[in-house]
């Protein structure tokens, strides 16, 4: 392998890295790294996760102040099984377990009458949970959805 391809193979690491590593702005530094890759300067699936984090930002709110939760919300949710990851060698097995219980988790969610609240927290655990294995970056901002007990 010549210097430039190690070159080029080291950014592009670095770039899978950034995307899921802790403490990084990636909307802002992550992307002076991830432009000097060719493809997937951002990846479908992380459009589909930052938009999965507003609308859940909206949802809680709506559910703490005893709104109706607007369906349309969850429209996207389930492209979690399909969206292309930066880093395609996470996707398998154990990815898809952390999916489908992600999706059983918003599935009960929908049906929930009573305890909305201790449903969405659900819900946001088994992001976590996921995260936890395969991208633990993003785990503090997701943690902040996480509705509090009332005192
Ligand atoms: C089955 C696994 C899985 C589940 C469930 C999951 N995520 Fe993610 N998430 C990922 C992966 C993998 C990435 C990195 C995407 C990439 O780099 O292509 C990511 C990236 C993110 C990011 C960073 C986006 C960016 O700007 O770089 C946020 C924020 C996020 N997820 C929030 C959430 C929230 C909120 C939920 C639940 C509502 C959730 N995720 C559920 C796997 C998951």
């Amino acid at each position: 392998m010549s210097n430039k391809q190690y070159i080029f193979m080291a950014f592009f690491s670095a770039s899978i890295v950034m995307a899921c590593n802790s403490n990084v702005s990636k909307s802002n530094d992550g992307n002076v790294q991830i432009n000097k890759v060719p493809t997937n300067a951002t990846s479908e699936m992380t459009v589909l996760m930052r938009e999965m984090h507003d609308n859940f930002e909206v949802i809680r709110d709506s559910i703490v102040a005893g709104k109706t939760v607007d369906r349309i919300l969850f429209n996207n949710v389930r492209r979690t099984h399909w969206a292309s990851p930066t880093d395609s060698t996470i996707l398998g097995p154990a990815f898809e377990g952390k999916a489908v219980d992600f999706l059983d988790k918003v599935d009960s969610l929908l049906l929930e009458k009573v305890n909305k609240e201790m449903y969405f927290n659900f819900t946001v655990q088994a992001c976590l949970n996921c995260h936890q294995e395969f991208c633990p970056g993003p785990i503090e901002k997701v943690k902040k959805l996480l509705i509090q007990p009332k005192h």
